[in-house]
């Protein structure tokens, strides 16, 4: 049977073939530790829970508006002026699918066929892939260690073309955990308005920041910026599939219009057990999460620099390193995916490959999510530590 054309353009994740190799390792009978996994091993905070729960009870099973809740907006802006002192006016709040119900809305919105959208690389892989399934194009900008793994004013004005709408970027960013100063997002934002560009924020990592600086958000930069959140990670609330855009007026009219067609509203129950995230208690509780993670990180990074793997941006957000395994052992110099492979098999330890997060030197990097307890990341570390002197002894 005929498939579209556009399919060639999206990948599979390569992590998948690794998932699927570990859970028959586990079927087997093997202890797999699992750090290649993107999302918090926490539950949902249980008054959510409770909350969901009693919206199914109350029958809340029926479509809302296309753009969500009005009460739920109310309480994403109400979060936007305590968190951050951000004024955010309600209406500007599109309830969505998770981020990626986001993304979708928004490359939908702004993009037409055979148009660019800058991304970096690394990045989000489905970033591009959503762009595939509109006929548009991710140009994947190769982005430097140094300046963080981010997207600079400079590397704007050189990729800029004709057919460029803008940039989209993530801070903290997947996969390297590293975060953009508030003064390089605001000139990157600065560059892509010259170019009377739009920048999309992604800022799903967001509340899962660890150096203790204070939140900003690019929510009120002006006119030409949209920003993607979601419910998925601070909130652990991956499996309702809940996010959140943040769009200019102009845009509002356009993207209530895509959303009643793609995907007629988003979920009812996970809407309603979204009203009681942002009370104090659960706030509370989600706070001390961020702070097992920032112990994670602080247990983890120093651990992997001592079996030489080297982390060339510093990670202070989301959950995940971004080692590079390239001075490590020369046999995996060139292949994270044979590295990730042999390491599962060897150790039954899952981890992530670059390759999945860029093209420019995926293959010299793996991503850790630090999606597991201490206990186990040190368990991890054993087992790596073992595997790195076997396969050094078997060169
Ligand atoms: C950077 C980034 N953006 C968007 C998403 C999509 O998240 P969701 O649709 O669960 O909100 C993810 C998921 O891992 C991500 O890492």
């Amino acid at each position: 049977m005929k498939l579209a054309k556009r399919l060639q353009q999206i990948e599979p994740f390569h992590v998948m073939d690794l998932l699927a190799r570990a859970q028959t390792m586990q079927q087997q009978g093997q202890d797999v530790i699992h750090l290649e996994v993107g999302e918090p091993d926490f539950p949902s905070p249980d008054a959510v829970i409770q909350a969901g729960i009693n919206a199914l009870n109350h029958g809340q099973t029926h479509y809302t508006g296309a753009t969500g809740l009005p009460q739920l907006k109310q309480k994403i802006a109400q979060f936007y002026q305590s968190r951050y002192g951000e004024q955010v006016e309600p209406e500007r709040i599109v309830i969505t699918p998770g981020a990626s119900g986001a993304l979708q809305l928004i490359t939908s919105l702004i993009m037409d066929p055979d148009e660019t959208l800058l991304l970096t690389d690394p990045g989000y892989p489905c970033n591009r892939h959503f762009l595939a399934n509109i006929n548009a194009d991710g140009q994947l900008i190769q982005t430097k260690a140094e300046d963080g793994f981010h997207l600079t004013p400079e590397q704007v004005a050189e990729h800029w073309q004709t057919s460029t709408v803008g940039a989209l970027v993530a801070t903290p960013s997947n996969p390297t955990g590293a975060l953009m100063r508030e003064e390089q997002l605001r000139s990157l934002h600065q560059a892509i308005r010259s170019k009377q560009g739009i920048l999309l924020v992604d800022e799903i990592y967001h509340g899962l920041t660890y150096n203790g600086q204070a939140p900003y958000s690019a929510v009120n930069y002006g006119d030409d910026v949209f920003v993607i959140n979601s419910f998925s990670k601070y909130f652990a609330m991956t499996g309702w599939r809940l996010g959140w855009l943040v769009a200019p007026k102009w845009a509002i009219k356009g993207i209530d219009k895509l959303a009643q067609n793609l995907f007629l509203a988003p979920n009812t129950p996970a809407q309603y057990a979204a009203l009681d995230c942002f009370d104090a208690n659960v706030i509370e509780e989600l706070e001390i999460r961020k702070n097992a993670f920032s112990d994670r990180l602080g247990f983890l990074l120093p651990k992997l620099e001592a079996l030489g793997f080297r982390i060339p941006a510093k990670p202070e957000g989301a959950f995940y390193i971004y080692a590079d395994i390239s001075g490590l052992n020369h046999k995996f110099s060139q292949d994270s995916m044979g590295f990730c492979h042999d390491l599962l098999e060897k150790k039954a330890l899952a981890i992530t490959p670059g390759v999945d997060f860029g093209h420019a030197q995926g293959n010299h990097f793996v991503r850790f999510a630090y999606t597991s307890d201490i206990p186990v990341l040190s368990n991890a570390i054993d087992r790596l530590s073992e595997y790195l002197q076997d396969t050094q002894i078997s060169d």
